[in-house]
């Protein structure tokens, strides 16, 4: 992409929103007050919002590789803190993608310097999903399975973090965990059954002293 051609869209942009609404840009200058927190890929082709049909001001976003929810990595950490204790969202989205490249490299015994560390974070899913996995003998089919359970435990360690487990028990945000189908366009909601997870890890990770 021809970098000065970004600047040529830009004016198109704003000459757009102002024929609409000539206030559009004093209004977004306000403030913001998104209800959903979107954690996505970085991959080029997975744009949060517009696969979603969202405006500015309308989802707080955070990308890395393999929309990961690392429990030491201080950004998304940061990320979630502020989006749920002062942006007060409704809504945790993880979303993950078929033909991640993230995933992709996870799966192959590679050295990828820096990104070691990184990947090793889907290695663990894979550990953990060893069994279900192991069953799956189409390795097309065993990667995109690797994708959603890349997605139910990220969803996981978004409920690990206290100020997720405060919003929970006050009922006013829900988790989402999706997969976008990068070869038909669609949202899948993987329908992740939360209650049962959290029945089974509650007592580990519970953060508050009242049970
Ligand atoms: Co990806």
């Amino acid at each position: 992409m021809d970098i000065s051609k970004i600047f040529e869209n830009n004016k198109v942009w704003i000459a757009n929103k102002l024929s609409v609404d000539k206030d559009y840009f004093i209004n977004l200058g306000k403030g913001q007050s998104p209800e959903v927190l979107y954690i996505g890929c970085s991959d080029s082709r997975v744009t949060a919002e517009e696969l979603m049909g969202a405006n500015p001001g309308e989802v707080f976003v955070h990308r890395n590789i393999a929309n990961m929810v690392p429990n030491t990595d201080l950004n998304v950490m940061s990320v979630i803190n502020y989006a749920v204790s002062n942006l007060k969202v409704k809504h945790v989205v993880i979303c993950g993608h078929y033909s991640c490249g993230g995933v992709k490299a996870a799966m192959q015994s590679e050295d990828l310097g820096l990104l070691n560390p990184w990947l090793r974070n889907i290695r663990d899913v894979y550990r953990l999903h060893r069994v279900e996995l192991g069953s799956i003998k189409d390795e097309n089919k065993k990667y995109d399975r690797l994708v959603e359970l890349n997605v139910q435990e990220q969803c996981v360690n978004v409920m690990k973090t206290a100020v997720v487990q405060k919003a929970m028990l006050e009922k006013r945000i829900t988790i989402h965990g999706w997969v976008w189908d990068i070869h038909n366009g669609n949202i899948v909601d993987l329908k992740i059954d939360f209650d049962k997870i959290l029945e089974d890890i509650r007592d580990i990770y519970h953060l508050s002293s009242d049970k």
